[in-house]
């Protein structure tokens, strides 16, 4: 019964499914017939998914993945094609950011930041793009970038970092992959109401008061904190939805942006030259007055 369910479902894989992002769209994949597979570094975070999935009789299991570990995530994809027999849908999401200014930055913060928002991006990709290459259909691929992948700010180096090479990165799969049927989506979130505050870290100099960058880290962090608990921030539903539009959609359309202080961002660069914008930007973190 179960598995005869499965091969009627297309089949969906999220990473980072505990919170945000990642958790709202698991569910609203599986309430949309995908039989998802909401997968976490720590599966003891599954509680509130696992009782939202047996309340409403989803198609949704929720199995072990950190990005950061080439075992896991193996074993997870072997036990997913297992069961789901394809992968029709990849959401690749999980994610955090790490403060502090450049010369706070150790090179260690760094590498970390990037083995996770970047290079564990393209670990499970590469672990699933055989599978989607092979079967009937080809597959969709979705990788959660950010506004912060077209803009930088200060104290964000590394993370805008990660977010611009993913830019990249998706943006030469696209042409790679169409051939094979597989279509490639990067979302460019603005600010939206999760948990990644929390999640953030800062780096280890940035904590101390005697940084040269110490203030500026702090008010940088402060807006950041400020915008993200906003009322007027968007909901990690609303970045769902477009996923999930994106993902039904005929176009083959690379970016999707969620919220309306990305896409004012993203067209103010496209149309302001790089003094006019870099302004904007220093007036909206009150860098300027
Ligand atoms: N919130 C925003 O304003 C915003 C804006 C633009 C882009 N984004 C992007 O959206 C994505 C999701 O973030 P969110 O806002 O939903 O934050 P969140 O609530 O903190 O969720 C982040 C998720 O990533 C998981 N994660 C972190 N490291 C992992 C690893 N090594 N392996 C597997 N999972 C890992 C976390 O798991 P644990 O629970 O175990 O920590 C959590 O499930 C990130 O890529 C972020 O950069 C967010």
């Amino acid at each position: 019964m179960f598995l005869m369910h499965i091969k009627e479902n297309k089949v969906a894989v999220v990473t980072g499914s505990s919170s945000g992002i990642g958790y709202e769209t698991a569910l609203l994949l599986a309430r949309n017939g995908f039989f998802t597979f909401a997968t976490m570094r720590n599966i003891e975070k599954s509680e509130n998914i696992m009782e939202t999935t047996k309340k409403e009789g989803l198609q949704l299991q929720v199995i072990q993945l950190d990005v950061n570990d080439d075992a896991t995530v193996k074993n997870a994809i072997d036990k997913i094609v297992e069961e789901g027999k394809r992968i029709d849908v990849l959401v690749n999401n999980a994610g955090y950011g790490i403060f502090g200014a450049l010369e706070d930055l150790s090179i260690e913060e760094i590498k970390a930041q990037f083995e996770t928002n970047f290079f564990g991006i393209i670990r499970v990709t590469q672990t699933v793009l055989p599978i989607m290459r092979n079967q009937k259909g080809g597959g969709t691929i979705v990788n959660i970038g950010s506004v912060g992948g077209q803009a930088g700010v200060p104290m964000l180096s590394a993370y805008n970092s990660t977010k611009f090479a993913l830019e990249g990165l998706s943006e030469s799969m696209s042409y790679e992959l169409e051939p094979f049927g597989i279509r490639m989506i990067l979302i460019e979130p603005g600010f939206i109401k999760t948990n990644i505050m929390n999640s953030s870290v800062l780096a280890k100099k940035a904590l101390d008061q005697k940084s040269p960058y110490y203030s500026m880290t702090q008010k940088i962090k402060n807006y950041f904190e400020s915008m993200v608990n906003n009322p007027e921030a968007s909901p990690p539903e609303a970045v769902a939805k477009v996923i999930l539009e994106a993902i039904n959609s005929d176009h083959m359309q690379l970016r999707f942006t969620v919220g309306n202080d990305a896409s004012a961002i993203i067209n103010a660069k496209r149309k302001m030259s790089d003094l006019d914008f870099t302004n904007l930007i220093k007036q909206q973190l009150k860098l300027k007055s």
